[in-house]
């Protein structure tokens, strides 16, 4: 029994930061960004906007179009980095939040892979018959790990939550595979380090802004390109597919060369691949469902087509979903 995706949602916040804005905080520049990442400007959560209150509206309205309520729900899964708490997890605000009374809720961390990592999970739950639905949810809010005096991150990311609506259907739809990946002997490529039983809240730590987040840009950049090539064509040659019959690419959005690299390797035309990168900038974990809920709002597919989600993220962890919607 596959999963079918019955239904997406997402939830920007409202407040925009520009490039220009940025360039008033850090030596950068417009031009920069743009010609290095392709990013316009991202959106940013109030201070007092968490995780979990970005993924309520997402969800509601992935809920909503499935035509379901949350005491429908039996299972919540959201991919962060950036919970709301170190415990209890954000799926479990989310749950209370919403009124899911009778859902199973816990988070998976795969950085910017949590989504694919969380939707792998939810649909074995639902393949092997234990659960007949799932909200899959990413939520992100990266502003409170960046360093806003580092320029060569501070640029990249934005906040923002995606949820897809999971339900059973049948076989030759939804869900057709997942291949997710991690190499942990690259951890320190991207990181947050701060916070947890290694780097201990001490004033030391805060003061060395141990729990913002580091990467290093352009080590990262090429395995990214790598893995989720693989990732694309493991999904494909697992279902006996080739390029020319997906309809849509929807890959994680960290950087418009990384996507415009991953097509070119691929042999695929860029314009399968949907990007909204410009917009939102890099929103981790929620970038595959807010970019997933918009493309198909726009219809760049619809029912019968096959979608193929790709991503990469801090860990290192990849992994790709291939769906006929
Ligand atoms: N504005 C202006 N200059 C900047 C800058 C900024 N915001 N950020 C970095 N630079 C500078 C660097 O200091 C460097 O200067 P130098 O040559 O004088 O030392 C120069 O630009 C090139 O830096 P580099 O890091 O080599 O650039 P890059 O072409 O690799 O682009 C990233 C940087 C971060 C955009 C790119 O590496 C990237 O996108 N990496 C992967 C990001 C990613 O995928 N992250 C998450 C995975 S999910």
């Amino acid at each position: 029994m596959p999963s079918l995706i019955s239904g997406t949602g997402r939830y920007l916040p409202e407040k925009v930061v520009t490039n220009a804005d940025l360039e008033k905080v850090v030596e950068t520049s417009s031009q920069w960004i743009v010609e290095r990442t392709g990013i316009l400007e991202r959106r940013i959560a109030d201070e007092n906007q968490s995780a979990s209150d970005l993924a309520v509206p997402a969800a509601l309205a992935a809920l909503e179009k499935a035509g379901a309520i949350p005491e429908d729900v039996e299972l919540i899964i959201v991919g962060t980095s950036t919970p709301d708490m170190l415990f209890p997890s954000t799926a479990c605000f989310v749950q209370s939040k919403i009124g899911a009374v009778k859902a199973v809720a816990f988070d998976q961390l795969a950085a910017c892979s949590g989504f694919i990592f969380a939707l792998a999970t939810a649909d074995r739950f639902i393949s092997s018959g234990v659960y007949k639905n799932a909200l899959v949810i990413g939520a992100e809010v990266y502003s409170s790990i960046i360093d806003w005096t580092d320029r060569t991150t501070c640029v990249l990311f934005g906040d923002g939550a995606g949820a897809v609506f999971l339900t059973a259907g049948e076989s030759g739809s939804g869900v057709l595979s997942t291949h997710i990946y991690s190499d942990g002997s690259k951890s320190d490529y991207l990181s947050a380090p701060g916070g947890g039983s290694v780097h201990r809240f001490t004033a030391d730590m805060i003061e060395q802004k141990k729990y913002k987040l580091v990467m290093h840009g352009n080590r990262t950049f090429k395995v990214a390109i790598k893995m989720m090539k693989e990732a694309a064509e493991a999904a494909m040659n697992h279902n006996g597919v080739t390029p020319s019959d997906i309809k849509l690419v929807v890959p994680h959005q960290a950087n418009k060369r990384i996507i415009d690299m991953v097509a070119k390797q691929l042999g695929m035309d860029r314009s399968v691949f949907y990007m909204n990168i410009g917009h939102y900038g890099n929103t981790a974990a929620a970038s595959i469902p807010i970019a997933l809920d918009e493309a198909i709002e726009q219809g760049r597919a619809g029912k019968g087509d096959l979608v193929l989600l790709v991503a990469f993220g801090g860990g290192f962890t990849w992994g790709s979903a291939l769906i006929r919607l």
